[in-house]
């Protein structure tokens, strides 16, 4: 069973159930093309497989070196961008305290993050912070060439050896990348590096239950075997029909398709948990770079309410009607806090003294869907019971299976991602790397 619930109730009005129920038989194909690894991208399948066939060695593997980076370091890097880090922020962020730091974390070091940028100030407050606490690193990059997780690997490798000496740095240091190939596999076969692979048949953006996640989230204290759990139990429990009624992933597939037939062409994912920020920035990645291709593809954006509601909470009710909206709701909270009673009552507020901080937010959800659903934006909705390593796992599998769903309904390969070549071939060109003059010469003569 499932603890995730999937609700489109609120898009109908825009929609009618017949627009939905059109992609059934679609939806009912690309399963099947799927499990026959059949369809477009079939070589980046092996994502499907990993909640059930992650293997008992590997996760062993992957405590045990949590374990020794928990006793010798109070901060751990993740080094890597895209897919790269975006799913291990994702969870460690959901499952942490809000006002997690350095010397309150429960014991376990603090997760920070490098290479996701090419900032200076950044990189360089980062170097500072590790000047006074010890640290270990991952560096993840199934390519292994990625240029900004590289410039910050360089940096830090230097930092590590000043600070520890090159033996203990060695210790100090682990590579996720690929089996084979790269500049980074090179490099921790040289130096002894403890590594982790990422298969072949996984993509960056498909990553997060492979080492490339499951290292930084074991490490940051919380249970990798409870995430693998969840993710499996929503795999068997979508495996038994494709059928929309019953099956969440093909409702929100079939769902977002319709709404984007009918010109809802931007999807924002509204959290009420600050917590789930980084679930919506992962989500963003994943789909942004599987749908937008082609001159197709929902845009991916993304909020968090009841704060946004102050910002962006105006454009959504009342600005360009091709919104649509993805709630991802929490039902119970891990605290207890209530609205106190004031004898004065200045600020008018008896009148919730004794409710829960949650049950406030509950209505204010409650009113912000009836409104934005007034307003011309319908809502789907997606319900966790709360925020634990289990419900994140079925949440992650969830998206990734709607993912690549949605995409084959565009009829775009969700698993690769050339537009992403077009930023890399011109920055080149403009740092005169080797192997790019002509690009150079031609970049120039169009920027004089
Ligand atoms: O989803 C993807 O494939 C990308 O976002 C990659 O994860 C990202 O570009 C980083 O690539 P790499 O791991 O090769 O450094």
């Amino acid at each position: 069973m499932i603890d995730l619930k999937f609700d489109y109730s609120n898009a109908l009005g825009i929609l009618n159930q017949e627009e939905i129920n059109h992609f059934q038989n679609e939806i009912t194909q690309h399963y099947n093309s799927l499990n026959a690894k059949s369809g477009k991208g079939n070589d980046f399948l092996g994502w499907i497989d990993l909640p059930s066939n992650t293997e008992e060695n590997l996760i062993k593997k992957i405590e045990e070196v949590a374990s020794r980076v928990r006793q010798n370091s109070k901060v751990f890097v993740v080094v890597g961008i895209g897919g790269s880090y975006l799913g291990a922020r994702a969870v460690i962020h959901a499952l942490s305290n809000s006002f997690a730091s350095i010397n309150g974390n429960d014991g376990n070091p603090l997760i920070v993050y490098a290479g996701q940028n090419i900032s200076e100030d950044y990189t360089n407050e980062l170097l500072e912070l590790l000047d006074n606490h010890d640290y270990s690193l991952a560096v993840i990059s199934k390519s292994g060439t990625t240029t900004e997780p590289a410039i910050a690997f360089r940096l830090l490798k230097n930092h590590l050896i000043n600070k520890y000496g090159h033996a203990d740095t060695q210790k100090r240091i682990i590579a996720i990348t690929d089996k084979s190939k790269g500049a980074l596999k090179k490099l921790s076969d040289k130096e002894g590096y403890d590594t982790f692979i990422v298969p072949d048949d996984v993509g960056g953006r498909y990553s997060v239950l492979t080492p490339v996640g499951l290292l930084p989230i074991a490490i940051a204290g919380f249970n990798i075997r409870e995430l693998l759990d969840g993710a499996k139990r929503m795999k068997d429990y979508i495996e038994k029909t494709p059928n929309i009624e019953e099956n969440p992933v093909s409702a929100y597939a079939a769902s977002r398709s319709a709404l984007y037939r009918a010109g809802k062409t931007t999807e924002i994912t509204v959290n009420y948990e600050p917590k789930l920020f980084y679930i919506t920035e992962w989500w963003k990645q994943l789909y942004g770079e599987s749908e937008g291709k082609e001159g197709k593809g929902i845009f991916p954006a993304g909020v968090g309410f009841t704060t946004d509601l102050h910002s962006m909470g105006q454009y959504i009710q009342d600005g360009l009607r091709n919104i649509f909206e993805t709630v991802i709701s929490v039902e119970t909270p891990n605290s207890l806090l209530k609205v106190p009673t004031d004898e004065k009552d200045l600020d008018g507020l008896n009148y919730i003294a004794g409710k829960r901080l949650h049950q406030v937010n509950l209505k204010a959800e409650t009113g912000t869907t009836l409104a934005h659903v007034d307003g011309g934006v319908p809502n789907l909705r997606i319900v966790l019971p709360e925020i634990n390593e289990n419900t994140l796992g079925q949440l992650i599998y969830f998206y990734e299976m709607a993912c690549a769903i949605s995409g084959y309904i565009l009829n775009v390969n969700p698993f690769d991602q050339p537009g992403v070549e077009a930023y890399k071939k011109n920055m080149f060109a403009l740092l005169g790397k080797p192997g790019f003059e002509n690009e150079t010469k031609e970049i120039y003569s169009r920027l004089s």
